[in-house]
């Protein structure tokens, strides 16, 4: 950690006696409807900052009908209400939320919100399966990094599998606050400036040597650079700033990322996903 950036890293313990297991093919927790397929157990311990919690006991259901068909595309599709398999995890039984997105308890009404499954044109997905990411993450670190969007993302991928590294598995889920993922004065997690913007749009070096490394990378950057049509920044001199129009400034900061991303990511070892769009959410 250093004065301008948390690196937000929490480790959980998760031991796991399940070695049979884990060669099948597809594995599913259900966490709430049972089958009368071959059940096993799961001993949970958390570990939080030292504070242990009380072990539970996870039932374990084994299934092999539920694959990605190859050459399906999982980008194209449409959200359907779906409240038989959905919420995979309940707002109340995950201690990793804070308080910005914990709806209900900050007095949200409904809760129909917390129902929508991803629904791909051409092939059904199969359910998250915390098992199975586990086991595709084995000896690896899955990064978010971003804005609140990303925040969002890994605390929800986290209450998902709720437990971030697993002695057996070895498996890494983190997150790195970087709402312009280049450079900027808002990059400290917690105590950043939100009105007050000026963006660094040739440096990245400072963040990306955090992102070294990471088996998947998922980078999102939007909602900070809308704030108005033009913003500050520099581009070659550190001292001079100037007003640049949102979309070339956006653009040569991607292009900074793009160039990290080039030199750096061996994409025979490593994914990136970028995500962009995404909606404001300040109420
Ligand atoms: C939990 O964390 C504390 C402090 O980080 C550590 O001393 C302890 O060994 C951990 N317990 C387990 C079961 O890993
Ligand atoms: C799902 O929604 C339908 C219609 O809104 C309702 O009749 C049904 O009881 C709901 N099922 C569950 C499990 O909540
Ligand atoms: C655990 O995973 C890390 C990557 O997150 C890797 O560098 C390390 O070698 C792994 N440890 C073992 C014992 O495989
Ligand atoms: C937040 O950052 C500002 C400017 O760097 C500093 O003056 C202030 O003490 C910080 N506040 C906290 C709570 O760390
Ligand atoms: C750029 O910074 C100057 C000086 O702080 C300020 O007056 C101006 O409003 C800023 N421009 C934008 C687009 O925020
Ligand atoms: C900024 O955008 C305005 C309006 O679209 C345009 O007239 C202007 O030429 C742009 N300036 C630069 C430096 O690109």
């Amino acid at each position: 950690m250093t004065q301008t950036i948390q690196y937000r890293r929490i480790h959980i313990i998760f031991p796991v006696a399940l070695a049979s297991l884990l060669v099948l093919g597809a594995v599913r927790v259900a966490l709430d409807s049972l089958k009368n397929n071959e059940l096993h157990f799961l001993w949970q311990f958390n570990n939080v900052s030292g504070n242990r919690m009380r072990p539970r006991i996870l039932p374990i259901v084994v299934s092999e009908d539920e694959i990605i068909p190859d050459g399906c595309n999982v980008f194209e599709g449409k959200w359907v209400w779906d409240n038989s398999s959905y919420p995979l995890y309940r707002e109340e039984s995950c201690p990793y939320l804070v308080k910005q997105v914990t709806c209900l308890k900050n007095g949200r009404p409904d809760s129909f919100y917390q129902n929508w499954r991803w629904q791909p044109n051409e092939c059904k997905l199969p359910r998250f399966d915390a098992l199975k990411l586990l086991e595709i993450l084995r000896n690896k670190r899955l990064m978010f990094v971003g804005d609140s969007i990303q925040r969002g993302m890994f605390e929800s991928m986290v209450c998902l599998v709720h437990s971030i590294r697993f002695q057996e598995f070895n498996a890494s889920i983190e997150y790195y606050w970087a709402p312009f993922l280049v450079e900027s004065i808002s990059d400290h997690a917690t105590n950043h400036t939100v009105l007050k913007r000026m963006v660094k749009l040739d440096s990245v070096a400072k963040h990306s040597k955090e992102w070294e490394g990471a088996d998947i990378l998922v980078f999102e950057s939007y909602v900070w650079w809308m704030h108005k049509p033009q913003i500050n920044a520099t581009f070659g001199s550190p001292d001079n700033v100037r007003e640049y129009n949102v979309t070339t400034a956006y653009k040569l900061a991607m292009e900074t990322w793009a160039n990290w991303i080039e030199t750096r990511i061996n994409p025979l070892k490593q994914k990136v996903f970028f995500a962009t769009m995404s909606p404001t959410h300040l109420w």
